[in-house]
């Protein structure tokens, strides 16, 4: 489908996404603008427990690959 991760390699736009979007790894971390935090479909749960993870965690940390 299309999320954040496949729409930017469509662009060439370089992004890790070590497990191709199977909610296995944090390759695909990202930092999302404040200003579109609230307008993305929140994070199911399996994203936060892998989100905690993450290095370098802040409150506006996504995993790509989970945004759609
Ligand atoms: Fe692995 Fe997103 S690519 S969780």
């Amino acid at each position: 489908g299309d999320n954040v991760l496949y729409l930017a390699h469509r662009f060439n736009i370089e992004m890790e996404g070590a497990c191709e979007a199977s909610l296995a790894c944090t390759t695909c971390h990202v930092y999302v603008s404040h200003d579109y935090l609230d307008k993305l479909k929140p994070a199911e749960e399996k994203e936060e427990d892998l989100l905690d993870l993450a290095p370098f965690l802040r409150e506006n940390s996504r995993l790509g690959c989970q945004i759609i």
